[in-house]
């Protein structure tokens, strides 16, 4: 719905995303999906932005606004033109890139200036996880122009909705108009509602950004302590962890991340990784974890970092 409402507005195809992106499984999300592709090249209306580079930036926000630039230039010279910048407003498969915070403002507004929209993906950062706000976008300061929101929205109720400013819904309508069989049922929007209370009643924003605060800090003494530890980052509770072999200069270490996604199964915990070389942990624990759990954690995280040890 999203890229019909950004296509169908605007009259321009290209789509800028970043590397190592997740948006879904239809033919039309897939395309935008770099994460998805095991093998071949995007489609020429798609521009991938380098979101790993990142890091090595003295000025993020600048990188940033610099690469949509050049993305819609891209664009541009082929033909397609920049209907929409998606991005997964914490950019958790890229492998977590949530600071600075404010980091994308002045490339939306260089995208909005020319008329391109700004859709931002919460499906993973929504409902209060990066403890900063709402949503993954509020921690930037900026507006988009449509937020499509997924699993979090019915903690396992299978649920998603999209918002969008009323103009460019009117554009959809007068043209093909939308309906769908399960749109509005009223058992999701009682799992959604409950959803919101819950959040409101149990403090669970304010959970996130204490207890995301405390996972931060211990994983910062454990990178201090274990050298293939090189880096820890995020907002809230979602806190992505690098790994690296420092026996090879410190490059990426995809293979020892899946040896301790491995052994903290064994050992009761479940975790996934991320990152265009699969060498981040993503640490997202549920938003109502209490010190105790994420002690718990962290014991045996450091128990599978020594058990892993090469
Ligand atoms: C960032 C992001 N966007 C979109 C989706 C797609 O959601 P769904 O699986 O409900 O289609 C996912 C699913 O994992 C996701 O992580």
């Amino acid at each position: 719905m999203a890229l019909r409402l950004a296509r169908g507005w605007t009259g321009r195809q290209g789509i800028i995303v970043t590397e190592a992106a997740y948006h879904g499984n239809t033919a039309a999300v897939t395309e935008v999906s770099p994460s998805s592709y095991k093998q071949g090249t995007p489609p020429d209306h798609v521009h991938i932005l380098p979101i790993s580079r990142m890091s090595e930036q003295a000025d993020p926000a600048a990188w940033f606004a610099e690469q949509v630039r050049f993305g819609i230039e891209q664009l541009e010279a082929r033909g397609h033109g920049c209907a929409a910048l998606l991005v997964d407003s914490i950019f958790s498969s890229d492998g977590i890139y949530a600071d600075p915070a404010g980091f994308l403002k002045p490339a939306v507004e260089l995208l909005q200036a020319r008329g391109g929209l700004f859709i931002s993906d919460e499906v993973q950062p929504g409902f209060g996880r990066t403890g900063q706000g709402m949503w993954g976008f509020s921690r930037h300061g900026v507006t988009p122009d449509v937020v499509t929101m997924g699993k979090p929205m019915g903690n396992g109720f299978p649920m998603s909705g999209l918002a969008a400013r009323e103009e460019l819904l009117a554009v959809l309508n007068a043209d093909v108009g939308y309906f769908n069989t399960f749109g509005g049922s009223p058992v999701a929007v009682a799992a959604g509602t409950a959803v919101l209370d819950v959040i409101a009643e149990e403090d669970l924003m304010a959970n996130a950004e204490r207890q995301g605060e405390y996972f931060k800090r211990q994983l910062q003494d454990i990178q201090a302590r274990f050298e293939e530890v090189s880096d820890v980052r995020g907002a809230g509770l979602f806190l992505g962890l690098d790994l690296c072999d420092p026996t090879r200069d410190g490059a990426p270490d995809a293979q020892r991340t899946t040896a301790l996604i491995n052994d903290l199964k064994r050992n009761g915990v479940l975790i996934g990784g991320a990152g265009k070389s699969g060498s981040t942990l993503k640490i997202r624990p549920p938003l109502c974890i209490e010190r105790s759990e994420a002690d718990l954690f962290l014991d045996r995280f450091e128990q599978s970092l020594k058990a892993t040890a090469k």
